[in-house]
């Protein structure tokens, strides 16, 4: 997948952790044999990294997942510097404006200043929109919007545009690739959120769509509306990076060859028409395998697992590192996308 990739100046990527770079070599291998560039799960999360107190953080894993990238020559996105779901519990307690700006701008420097020149693109703000939180803005009121206000977006992307000069800096978001009236209004509101911010010259480079998709029982998608969307992105001068890519399979039959075809022909279509937008320049899924899935993994109650019993099979290779349909798909539509200038 990365060669495939590659030919079309595309950039194809996938999660890892330190446990598993410490614990699964198989899996490290396959990492290093498919995939361009790789992004720490959890490692980089502020609460992930937090022990408690301010300023007590375990950059531990974070530094096993960046050295691991520039062991094997592999491009290296951080994943993330603020999000309003991660954030450690001290920050709630602050109460100044100015301490609350000093924490903010010292986490950015902290984290982005320690991989300075190594990271390809930090997702910078993680999932700042929210419609349904209902200001005119449609920006999310979540942590730092109701401690500080709007301009924490201002404050992150410049803070870490003097921090790291060369990583492009990205707002990731999920939700804005199915046809259903609330992800329109995502649309809308995130499309919104990104022409003002490059109109007031808040530095900013990329935007993500997560890609979190299903297989079955999903909202309908429509090859039209994402092509219409995502060149509208491009027409703001951003390059798009599609982050978080999986299907999950929840609702789709037992039959394990039956499922698999659905998960692989969710994948090709959203791949085919995502990389007919010369825009997008990367694919990062959010594993590799199926040993290795949020969306298998019960204990963190976070995503959608089955309820008839049989594990999840949402990534391109199986939980034996085999490849899947899946696969085949991904590799397909590298295969066929337009030829893209490297960016
Ligand atoms: C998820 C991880 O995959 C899980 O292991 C963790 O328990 C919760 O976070 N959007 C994001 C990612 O931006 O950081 C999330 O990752 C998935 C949704």
């Amino acid at each position: 997948m990365r060669k495939l990739a590659a030919e079309k100046g595309l950039l194809y990527g996938t999660t890892i952790s330190a446990k598993q770079i410490s614990e699964d070599s198989r899996f490290v291998d396959l990492v290093v044999q498919q995939t361009g560039l790789v992004v720490a799960e959890n490692d980089m999360k502020w609460q992930v990294m937090n022990r408690g107190a301010r300023g007590d953080d375990d950059y531990g894993p974070a530094d096993t997942v960046a050295a691991f990238a520039l062991e094997n020559d592999l491009a290296l996105r951080g994943h993330n510097l603020l999000w309003y779901h991660r954030t450690p519990s001290w920050f709630f307690d602050l109460t100044s404006r100015q301490e609350i700006e000093s924490a903010i701008v010292e986490r950015i420097r902290r984290l982005a200043g320690r991989y300075r020149g190594m990271v390809h693109s930090w997702d910078v703000v993680n999932e700042p929109i929210e419609p349904k939180d209902g200001r005119p803005d449609g920006l999310r009121t979540g942590v730092f919007l109701e401690m500080f206000g709007p301009d924490y977006l201002d404050l992150a992307y410049r803070t870490a545009r003097e921090t790291d000069p060369a990583a492009r800096l990205v707002v990731n978001e999920y939700d804005v690739e199915l046809d259903t009236p609330e992800q329109e209004v995502r649309r809308t509101t995130l499309l919104n959120l990104l022409e003002r911010m490059r109109r007031s010259g808040t530095p900013v480079d990329a935007v993500g769509v997560q890609a979190h998709l299903s297989c079955a029982g999903a909202p309908p998608f429509s090859a039209a509306r994402l092509r219409r969307f995502l060149a509208d992105l491009a027409g703001l001068g951003l390059t798009i990076q599609i982050t978080e890519l999986d299907v999950t399979d929840e609702k789709a039959p037992a039959d394990e060859a039956v499922r698999d075809r659905l998960v692989a022909d969710a994948y090709g279509r959203f791949l085919d028409t995502a990389l007919d937008e010369p825009a997008v320049k990367m694919v990062v899924t959010w594993g590799l395998s199926d040993r290795h899935s949020w969306i298998v993994r019960k204990e963190t109650h976070e995503s959608k697992w089955r309820t008839d019993g049989t594990p999840s099979r949402p990534l391109p290779f199986d939980a034996d590192l085999k490849p899947k349909p899946a696969f085949e798909a991904i590799a397909q539509a590298f295969a066929y996308a337009p030829q893209r200038a490297a960016g």
